[in-house]
């Protein structure tokens, strides 16, 4: 991680050393945290975050759940680009995050302070320029997504990660790049921090909030991006059987942008039965895709310079 000079604390600017918190930090024992991520890229007219609005919103409306955060979205925002201009950032990564601070550990303290803060880094592509262009290697994983009576999974809390960690680092064992969780009902759910999309026969196909997924914001640009170029689209749970019926497969996320995926094992170890799915990279529609997606970010797409907020 490359450590910048500034982080937004609590509403004030403090040295990247001193963005400190006490052990006793009620979500460092009981992962009762939202966050985001965000991601600002270098444009023509200077350094702009994409969907600022649309993280903001799913933070506060993620933290609605569990506490009240001690700033609107307005101060968000405006904290996000604080941030960046005082690194002095072109591009970059923005995590912010707010949780329930040091108090009391009952585990139902609600009443301990939220505290707030945003971190600003330089973050390169999240599985590896390779892997842009080659595709990546999956596997499924034998861990199952949280089931959706057990959290709400359409909002970003930390708890909910260790799901995602057992999953990826599962994957990293087994020599894979990323894990496929199913959910309770033995469907697709998503990556360990992405949402997935199949094309079948020129057709987009892709699951939903029903499927305990984190619904993501890449997953909704790629959608709008889509429908604008006449394509058709389904929405609907992803069976096992759908990969056999796919020429192409993509991950979408912040992080992950649109990456291709080359490979789907569908074995939970080396001695369970399954197929090994093979897909087709670059595949026509997801290279459509991903480069509208990239022009969008890099603000040369004309239609989406809403989804910019300039950070001069
Ligand atoms: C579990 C999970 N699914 C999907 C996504 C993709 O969401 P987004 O496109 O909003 O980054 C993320 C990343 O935030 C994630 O952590």
């Amino acid at each position: 991680m490359k450590k910048t000079e500034w982080i937004w604390f609590n509403g004030k600017l403090v040295p990247w050393a001193e963005a400190n918190i006490h052990v006793s930090t009620h979500a460092l024992h009981y992962g009762t945290g939202v966050f985001e991520g965000i991601r600002c890229y270098e444009t023509s007219q200077g350094p702009a975050v994409f969907r600022l609005r649309a993280h903001i919103e799913r933070l506060l409306n993620s933290a609605s759940a569990y506490f009240k955060v001690p700033f609107t979205g307005e101060q968000m925002e405006a904290a996000c680009l604080e941030v960046i201009r005082a690194n002095h950032l072109t591009s970059c990564y923005l995590r912010p995050i707010a949780y329930l601070g040091a108090g009391n550990l009952g585990v139902g303290r609600s009443d301990n302070p939220v505290e707030v803060a945003i971190l600003a880094f330089p973050w390169d592509t999240y599985l590896g320029d390779e892997a842009m262009r080659e595709g990546v290697r999956i596997c499924f994983s034998r861990w199952h997504r949280i089931a959706l009576s057990s959290l709400p999974m359409n909002l970003k809390a930390c708890g909910q990660y260790l799901n995602s960690y057992l999953a990826v680092t599962e994957a990293h064992r087994r020599g894979f790049n990323e894990a496929i969780m199913l959910n309770d009902s033995g469907n697709i759910a998503e990556g360990s921090g992405e949402n997935l999309f199949l094309v079948q026969h020129g057709r987009l196909v892709t699951n939903g909030a029903e499927s305990a997924i984190l619904p993501g914001i890449t997953r909704d640009s790629v959608l709008r991006i889509a429908r604008e170029q006449g394509l058709e689209i389904e929405e609907r749970p992803l069976h096992v059987n759908d990969l056999k019926q796919a020429q192409e497969a993509f991950f979408t996320g912040t992080a992950a942008e649109v990456t291709p995926i080359r490979e789907i094992d569908s074995r939970l170890d080396e001695a369970s039965q399954g197929e090994v799915f093979r897909f087709e990279v670059p595949g026509p529609v997801t290279q459509r895709l991903q480069s509208a997606y990239f022009d969008a970010v890099k603000g040369r797409a004309e239609r989406h310079q809403d989804w910019l907020t300039r950070v001069q």
